[in-house]
């Protein structure tokens, strides 16, 4: 379980420009299930995931994953936590270009400094999973959409995470690879999987993927969305 308690995120502090983009969010994660953060754009969804991600930290308030307060940890922590716990899935992908889909898979798993040959292998296994194995060598930029979309679950999974955190993953994709995704998202759930995706389309927040939406506007929520 990830449980946010009263927390606010404040960027540029003292400046000018300071932004309160969340303001005391409380919120609790629920294993196994797929929580959707459905908002307009600029509601806080990103900046939420982030934090209940490890990749920032809030401005106030705690996060707590399995009982135990992260919010404090030093940064060596956090990133440790972030790696072996979390698989994230960028919006538009963000695999990197000139290197092939075999290698994007791998980097998350560099600085574990597992062996090479053994993470190579692991790589490998998960393009499978995905009927990618042909396409390991093909340079990103080669493939297609539904490849790359596939190719980027792949890389999200190489560290075997306990949760995958998706920032709107169907933002840039025809309807057919959006219900893709949605399948695809619905498998590794079936697994065990916990799923964290921010997105405001219906295909993703009406899918029967979503166990629960919770709905955010100007940095609250405001809906927790706890079903029966
Ligand atoms: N690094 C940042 N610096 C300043 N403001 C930011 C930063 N990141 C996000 N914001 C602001 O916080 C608000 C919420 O952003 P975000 O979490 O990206 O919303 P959403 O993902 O729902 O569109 C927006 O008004 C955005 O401009
Ligand atoms: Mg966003």
């Amino acid at each position: 379980m990830i449980s946010a308690r009263d927390i606010s995120k404040v960027f540029n502090a003292g400046r000018p420009s300071e932004f309160t983009a969340l303001h005391g969010v409380s919120l609790d994660i629920r294993l196994h299930e797929t929580t959707v953060l459905k908002g307009p754009s600029g509601s806080g969804k990103t900046t939420l995931l982030a934090l209940l991600g490890c990749m920032s930290r809030p401005t106030t308030g705690r996060i707590f994953l399995n009982d135990r307060e992260i919010t404090s940890l030093p940064e060596r922590f956090l990133t440790e936590i972030r790696r072996s716990t979390f698989g994230f899935v960028f919006q538009q992908f963000n695999l990197i270009k000139g290197i092939s889909a075999l290698e994007n898979v791998m980097a998350p798993a560099y600085p574990t400094g597992e062996k090479f040959s053994l993470l190579r292998r692991r790589a490998l296994a998960a393009l499978e999973m995905f009927n990618l194995e042909k396409r390991a060598d093909a340079k990103v930029e080669w493939l297609s959409g539904g490849e790359a979309q596939r190719v980027a679950i792949a890389r999200a999974l190489i560290n075997n995470p306990t949760v995958i955190i998706a920032d709107e993953p169907t933002a840039h994709l025809d309807t057919r690879l959006a219900h893709e995704f949605i399948g695809i998202m619905a498998d590794l759930k079936a697994k065990g999987s916990t799923i964290i995706l921010a997105s405001h389309d219906p295909i993703v927040y009406d899918s029967e993927l979503a166990d629960r939406v919770v709905e955010m506007r100007d940095g609250q929520v405001v809906s927790q969305g706890i079903s029966a």
